[in-house]
């Protein structure tokens, strides 16, 4: 599990810092109550989709490449596809029309709430 640094702000380490075990504690509770909380779509997108699609949406990387992503950083390619089909797309995944996997679904991991906030986070890619 990763705990981004930005759930351990320097200024939380500064009132604990003289005792370790506690921040410790500490960071790890917050990080508990971060996993638990509503849909966080950019962690998400770090973590589940970046590998392919890449931090900015673009797809410059290497499985995207391989894959063959669009880019999802332009607004036109964006406008080829609807809300819904994004939505579907990530909940059951992609496929090619002779059946090769494309993206994999993601439903047993995220909410469908996740996934509309998911949505949202690519639409905010396009630019
Ligand atoms: C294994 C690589 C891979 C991963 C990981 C991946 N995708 Fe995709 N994704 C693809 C490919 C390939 C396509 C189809 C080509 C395209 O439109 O880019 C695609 C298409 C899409 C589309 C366009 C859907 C449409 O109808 O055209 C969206 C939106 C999307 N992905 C979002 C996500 C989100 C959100 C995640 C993380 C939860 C994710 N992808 C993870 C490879 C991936």
């Amino acid at each position: 599990m990763k705990i981004s640094p930005q759930l351990n702000p320097p200024s939380l380490r500064g009132s604990v810092g003289s005792r370790p075990l506690f921040g410790a504690g500490l960071a790890l509770l917050i990080g508990a109550i971060a996993l638990t909380a509503a849909a966080d779509p950019a962690a998400h997108w770090t973590a589940s989709c970046a590998a392919c699609h890449g931090a900015d949406g673009a797809g410059h990387t290497r499985a995207g490449r391989m894959v063959k992503v669009s880019d999802l950083s332009s607004a036109a390619v964006q406008k080829a596809f609807t809300d819904e089909a994004a939505f579907n797309a990530i909940k059951n995944g992609l496929q090619t029309s002779d059946g090769v996997t494309q993206m994999r679904p993601f439903k047993d991991k995220f909410s469908d709430e996740d996934i509309h906030a998911l949505v949202a986070y690519v639409r905010t890619l396009a630019k």
